[in-house]
Order: structure tokens, then sequence, then C-alpha cells
């Protein structure tokens, strides 16, 4: 949530944060706006409401030369979308400029503060508090006088920025330049990411590394309670008791034509065509057919360990959430130990009876999700072993947790979760596997869900070519108001998921329910314009479904069915049918999932929505 760039080097500043900020403008998209230090160091801003392309105008009707400079894209916590309340925001009197991540709990009190000294407020922000805050340390520590070591030039901003954050109570990721420094960015962290890419004589500031892409391929990872003091040939890392902290230059790995279109008209539909090739990837290298298992490199608790566990907690928010459910009945099925799925905005302020050896494992796409975060640490400091499925590497949570299995899904820019969705649902898969041969499950039975999976990434190429069927029922249905998503078992996380879909990029309301529950409370919504959206592929409770359909049916309600390429029952009683290959049970939520991106993006485009960019929504939520 709200996007961070910032560059020090010989080149024009602008040029990179502006380009950077389209990459990271799905973290936010309410306002945005760029700083960069000027001649003889004047900070000149350019903001506007809206979305980059405005700020874009804005930049090409008044250049900006300087040679360093941060930018910020917003997702509005505290004030509405406006230019007053958009990034960068000036400390004191034009002393320093900064950008802000994250939130500031302790924001009016310290503003009240602040104001009683003389400062002028221009901005409803937590953020522009830290401004403020900031100069006001830099003036106190000038009026003491040269600090301690005089050979350091930017001891007085560090000490200055230092002060300050220790002043904050909640999360941040800063991006700091001062006037009278105009060579040197200050950034710190805490609760929201931050990385620095590392070029030749020039250095790179961002929220994750996406931007960074086609500039330097190093990136070093700032942690929690960290501060970067970094100048076009310089990095330098201290830690909270200010001593130099040791940082290594790790490899990122993304390249461009995973953060480009690639010829796909929004980023939501080239990651829903990604999905053959993102299972593939999270396969890879992991299916042990000797041992009929799953192997994984970095779950770093051995055999014994795992044996021990008595149950397993999955905490996740979302999309991330709904791949949890499907686990749930994953584990339960293949490893026979008790599941509990939280969501981590509950778990977090829980406090439930459990055991040292419950095993908490949280789920995430971006590994930033605070509230997942927070759950983990929680658990953590309990004692409880964490792991984590990941997709985004070095990511908070994947660098907090015990250990875990990376996605490997490559970036996911809508902000609609889609291949992410996918590829947890079949590292969850992976991992029931790998706890069932560690426990009851056969090796004939390991080797035949080897078998089922190894054919899943052709069962997905072969659900994608629902999307002319999928385009064409969605222009029957784009009207709708409400719509009414059903299925069981394995099928409910989908209907949830297909659901979850349709409402964040169509802003249709729609509910995913388990098939039966609908008798009691939402069938009463059944009418002509309400159409109902089964997954209803073959398995232990088809007929039971069907019976369902039967009864929405005969209340005049739509429905459309998900069912396999041979249904002839449950496609005799559908309105529209789509159909999907068929799979094994536990796979039925990855290929039923496909038709159901599809229908939420074709429904969405012909309302005229912005896909990849939903209102209201950001990718990465770092705030709680
Ligand atoms: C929906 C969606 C969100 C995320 C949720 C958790 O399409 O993307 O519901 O799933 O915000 O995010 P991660 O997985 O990054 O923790």
């Amino acid at each position: 949530m709200c996007g961070i760039v910032g560059y020090v080097g010989p080149n024009r500043a602008a040029d990179y944060l502006l380009e950077g900020l389209r990459r990271l403008e799905y973290r936010g998209y309410d306002s945005s706006g760029v700083v960069t230090a000027e001649e003889g160091g004047a900070l000149a801003i350019t903001k506007t409401t809206g979305r980059i392309e405005r700020l874009a105008a804005a930049l090409a009707a008044t250049p900006h030369e300087g040679e360093i400079g941060l930018g910020h894209t917003r997702w509005a916590t505290h004030g509405p979308a406006t230019d007053a309340n958009a990034h960068p925001h000036i400390g004191g009197d034009r002393v320093l400029a900064l950008v802000h991540n994250g939130v500031i709990e302790n924001y009016a009190a310290l503003r009240d503060r602040l104001k009683a000294k003389g400062y002028r407020f221009d901005s409803d922000t937590d953020s522009e508090v830290v401004a403020h805050l900031i100069a006001d340390e830099l003036k106190k520590a000038r009026g003491k006088g040269p600090v301690a070591d005089e050979l350091d030039p930017h001891a007085l901003i560090v000490e200055a920025v230092r002060l300050a954050t220790s002043k904050l109570r909640g999360t941040y990721g800063l991006g700091v330049i001062f006037r009278e420094w105009p060579g040197v960015l200050i950034a710190a962290r805490l609760g929201s990411p931050l990385v620095i890419g590392v070029g030749d004589g020039e250095h790179f500031l961002a929220s994750d590394g996406s931007p960074l892409v086609g500039h330097t391929d190093r990136i070093v990872y700032l942690a929690d309670h960290e501060l970067a003091v970094v100048t076009a040939g310089s990095i330098r890392i201290m830690g909270r008791d200010s001593a130099t902290v040791a940082h290594s230059v790790e490899q990122l790995d993304i390249d461009s034509s995973q953060v480009e279109l690639g010829g796909y008209p929004h980023y939501m539909l080239k990651e829903i065509f990604e999905q053959p090739e993102s299972i593939r990837a999270a396969m890879r290298g992991r299916l042990d057919r000797d041992q009929a298992t799953a192997v994984f490199g970095g779950l770093n608790l051995d055999a014994r360990r795992l044996r021990g566990i008595d149950r397993m907690i999955l905490t996740a928010c979302g999309t991330s959430w709904h791949s949890g459910l499907v686990g749930e009945y994953m584990i339960e099925e293949f490893a026979r130990l008790p599941v509990e799925v939280e969501y981590a905005s509950e778990l977090r302020y829980r406090n439930p009876p459990l055991s040292s050896d419950t095993l908490l494992l949280a789920i995430t796409q971006s590994g930033e999700t605070i509230d997942t975060l927070a759950a983990m640490r929680e658990m953590k400091r309990k004692g409880h072993p964490v792991l984590a499925i990941c997709n985004v590497v070095g990511s908070s949570i994947a660098r907090e947790s015990d250990g875990g299995v990376y996605l490997h899904a490559g970036p996911e820019i809508g902000v609609a979760s889609t291949k992410a969705y996918t590829s947890q649902c079949v590292v969850l898969a992976l991992l029931a596997l790998h706890l069932g041969r560690l426990r009851h499950l056969s090796y004939e039975a390991g080797l035949r869900i080897i078998d089922e999976l190894e054919a899943l990434p052709e069962a997905v190429e072969r659900a994608l070519e629902s999307n002319d069927v999928a385009r064409r029922i969605a222009g029957l249905y784009a009207s709708c108001e409400n719509f009414l998503y059903l299925g069981r078992q394995y099928n409910f996380p989908t209907a949830l998921e297909g659901a979850l879909k349709l409402k964040e990029i169509s802003y249709i309301h729609a509910e995913g329910y388990p098939a039966a529950e609908m008798k009691h409370g939402p069938i009463a919504l059944v009418d002509e314009a309400t159409p109902s959206v089964f997954i209803v592929p073959q398995g232990g409770v088809y007929d039971k479904v069907i019976a369902n359909m039967e009864e929405i049916r005969a209340r005049g309600g739509p429905v459309i069915a998900i069912v396999d390429e041979q249904d002839e029952r449950a496609s005799a009683i559908a309105t529209e049918v789509i159909r999907v290959p068929a799979v094994a049970d536990f796979l039925q939520p990855i290929v039923t999932a496909i038709p159901l991106q599809l229908l939420a993006y074709h429904i969405a485009v012909l309302r005229g929505c912005d896909v990849d960019k939903p209102r209201n929504l950001a990718k990465s939520v770092t705030v709680e």
C-alpha cells in the first residue's frame, strides 16, 4: 500500500521516478507526486490526484532536472485524495521532503505538539507529521552544536531521522531528502517494505523490486528498524543502535517480460493466461517419484519435527485465505492432521489454546500483508513453528518465517489475485502430500497424487479454452447487480473466490456459499435477475449439488454451471454451461477457478471498470 521510489546518481531522477511509479501504481492510485533537489538544493515538488498519467502530464509541463529525488503513489489512509494530501510532504521551512508508506498511530498527539511549536500543516495526513518531526529534530540537533562524529557529513540528518522515528508509533517506510544535503537520500523502515537497487554510480529506492527491473538486478533488502544513508556511490545501513550493519547484495530475479503487458490489454488477463506456466513453476523440482512425495528446500523443519506436529493453523487474508480453505481439505485428507483456517486479522488478536506442537502456516502473495505478518509474529513469539507460503522473494513474511515455500509465480501486478491463488493451491497440495507421506499416506496414493499433479498444467491450458464462452456469458449477465456463487467441499472455497473476484473488479454484489447452505437464507435473493454460478464438477457431492441447482431453477433463477467436459446431467439443468477438464477432487478448485476468473474479468471489462486497478483497493495491504 502506497509505493515509494527514490533515485540518486548522475541522471535525471524524475525519469526513473515516473517509470518506477508506473510499476508501483498497483500499490495505490489515489494520488502521486515527486520531489527532486534542483540546482542549489531547492526542493521542487509536483503532485496530483488521480492516476500516474496525470502526474506524467504535470511533469511534462514542468520538467524536473535534479539528479536526486523521491516519488510516491498513494493509497489514502488519513485524509481524502487531494493534492494537499498527496506526497511528498515538506518538513519545516522547506528544509526537507519526505515520502511515507504506513500508518503513524500517534500522529494526532505529535501534530498538536508540533503545531504548538509553530509548524504549519497543509494536509490531513499522518505523514506530514513525520516530515515536520524530522525538521524539528534537525533544528534541535543544530542548536546543540556539532554532533558526536564530525567526520560524518551526514551525522546531523541521520540523527534527526533516528530521533524522529524513535518517537513514532505505527509503521513506516520512509524516504527523505534535505535541501542542504543535496547528494544524499535517507531511507528508514519499520513494517513497510523498502529495497535499494545497486547500480553503477547510482542507487535506487523502491517499495519492491519491480521498479528496479531494467536498471539493476542487484538488490539490498532493508530490515525493520534499519536506516540507510544512500549517495550515488555508497550505501550505509545502520541498525536500531546506530551501529553500521553489514548488508548483503542479493540477486533480483524478475525480468522485464514479467512486468510488461506483453500484448495483453490488462495484467489480470495476462496473469490468468500465465497459469499453466506458473503452476509448472510451483511444482518444478518438487516432485519425487522415487519416494512418492514432494520435496522442499526451505522448510527448515526436519521429518521428526514435522511428524510431531499435532495441528496446523493456516492464516491469511482475502484470496490467500481462500487457498487456505482449499489447503485445509487437502491436508486433512492426505495427512490426517487437524487444520484450522483463520483470518490473520482475527488470529492476531485471539489467544487460542494451542500446544507447542501446533504449526502456523502463513499464506501470502505479497509477503507484506500486515495482518498476516502480525499474526505470524504473535504465533512465533509464543514459540510455535512458523512456515510461510509466499510469492515475493525477500518479503517481510518470507524473511521472518522459520522456513517456507516460494510460489515462483513471477510478479503478480493485477490487483485481483489470479495466478498466485492457483499456485498457492498447488503448493498446499505439495505440502499435504509431503506431510501425508511422513504419516499415513501410502506409496501408491503418493504416486497417484503425483500423476494427477503432473497432468494439471495441461488441464489448466484446456480450462483456459473456456475464455470465449466466458466472454459470451459475461455479455448476457454483465448488467446484473447480484450474483450467488455456490459449491460444496473442495469447491466451496472456489465459490468464495469466484464471488470475491467478481465483486472486487466489477463492483457487483456477489456472495459465495456452500451450495446446501443457500436454503438457509440466500435463496431469498433468487430471482430472474440474480444468476447463481454453480461449481459442479463430478465428485462425491455431485448429486447433492444438482439438487441445489434444481431448487434455484424452480424459482426462476438463471444458473451458470461450471462442469466437467463430459457432463450431461448438470448441463441439462443449467441455463449456461462452462466446461473444464475433469481432474481429481483436490485439484478441482484450481481448474474451476479459471473460468470464474475469466467470467469476472469479462464482466468488469464490459462494465467499463479498471480491471487492474479496482477502486479503493491496493495490491499489498500494509496497513491494519
Ligand atoms: C483479492 C486479493 C486480496 C489478497 C489479500 C492478501 O484478489 O488479491 O484479497 O489476497 O489482500 O494478500 P496477500 O496474499 O499478498 O497477503
